[in-house]
This record gives structure tokens, C-alpha cells and sequence, in this order.
């Protein structure tokens, strides 16, 4: 499949089949995040893949009672040990480095004939309770993953000349 191909053909999935995910496809969901850039080469991130069912039932609940959550095979975790580096242009490195892994496997999840669902709305604190994280440690999101059993229509997206300026900004 074509980068483009897998681009175009993400949608966010809330509905699983509960077939079971292999090992092998997991794996190279996971890998596609592993060999994402960070900055400074930093990867700072850390992955917590819960397949436990009464786990991922705990995590929907902390996840806002986003019930789909507790049907998904996996839910990845996204974490990041190292939250103080700030970028010399100000932005703080993590959220940005463990989005951009999360982002390379919601593109590998589309090859493997899965999908996937990114999680925002979720109470960090109950997630932590929940995995046993310390509280040093940040999350930045969740990620479901899992068999199909929907191809929603594509969300609108902004025009491209709304979006895209070239050579300086423009106020209109
Ligand atoms: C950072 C982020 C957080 C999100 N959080 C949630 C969430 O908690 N629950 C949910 O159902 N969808 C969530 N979404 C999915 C968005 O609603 C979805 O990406 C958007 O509507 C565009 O649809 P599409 O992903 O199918 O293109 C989130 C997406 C992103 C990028």
C-alpha cells in the first residue's frame, strides 16, 4: 500500500470486530512507533499495551465512559518519562515526539488491516492509578487498535488554501 494510500484510508474506528490481533501485526504497529523521529533523538516516550479485557474495561471508564474503548483488542498507551526538555523554539518536546510515534502507527495500523482511535478525553490520574504509573511520568494519549467493523465516511477536512500559505503569512 501506498503512504498516500494508508493516509487517506485512516478513519478514526469505534467499532471492533473482536477478532484477535497477532502478535506479528501488533508488533509492527508498535515498530512503526519505535522508529519515529523525536527531537534530539531523545525518544523519550514509553508504550503501555493493555490487551487485559478487564483492564481496557477500567481504562473506558477513566476514558470518559467511552464504552468502544473496553471492545478495542489493544489500547496503547502513550507515555513520556522526560517532560522537561523544552525545544529552543519554546515548544516542549513530548507531547510532540510520543504523537508523532502514535501518528506512524495509526498509518501502519491502515496496512494491517486495522484501525485505530486516538483518546484525549481520558482523567490522566485514573489511567495512572489504573497501569501503575508514577507520577513523574506524563501521558500524553491512547490509542485503540483492532479489527474494523466500520468504515465511517471520511470527516471533512479544511481546503487546501485555507490551510496552506506560501512564502509569508496572510490575514484575510
Ligand atoms: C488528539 C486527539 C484526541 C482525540 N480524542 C478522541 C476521544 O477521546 N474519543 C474519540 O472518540 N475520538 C477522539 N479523537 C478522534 C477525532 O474525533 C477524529 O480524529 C476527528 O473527528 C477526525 O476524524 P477521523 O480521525 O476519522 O479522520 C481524537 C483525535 C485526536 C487527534
Amino acid at each position: 500500500m501506498k503512504v498516500i494510500e494508508a493516509i487517506k484510508n485512516r478513519r478514526s474506528v469505534r467499532l471492533y470486530s473482536g477478532k484477535k490481533v497477532s502478535e506479528v501485526k501488533l508488533k509492527r504497529v508498535l515498530e512503526a512507533g519505535r522508529l519515529a523521529p523525536s527531537a534530539r533523538n531523545i525518544q523519550e516516550w514509553k508504550f503501555v499495551v493493555v490487551r487485559d479485557k478487564e483492564i481496557l474495561r477500567k481504562l473506558s471508564v477513566a476514558a470518559n465512559n467511552q464504552e468502544f474503548i473496553g471492545r478495542a483488542d489493544s489500547v496503547i498507551v502513550g507515555c513520556s518519562e522526560i517532560t522537561d526538555y523544552v525545544m529552543r523554539c519554546g515548544q516542549t518536546a513530548y507531547p510532540i515526539d510520543v504523537a508523532i510515534a502514535m501518528t506512524q502507527m495509526t498509518i501502519q495500523a491502515v496496512e494491517e488491516g486495522l484501525g485505530t482511535c486516538w483518546i484525549g478525553s481520558f482523567y490522566e490520574d485514573q489511567v495512572k492509578r489504573i497501569l501503575n504509573i508514577p507520577a513523574k511520568v506524563r501521558i500524553v494519549q491512547m490509542l485503540t487498535l483492532g479489527y474494523p467493523e466500520e468504515k465511517p465516511e471520511p470527516r471533512p477536512r479544511k481546503d487546501f488554501d485555507e490551510v496552506f500559505y506560501f512564502n509569508e503569512w496572510k490575514e484575510f
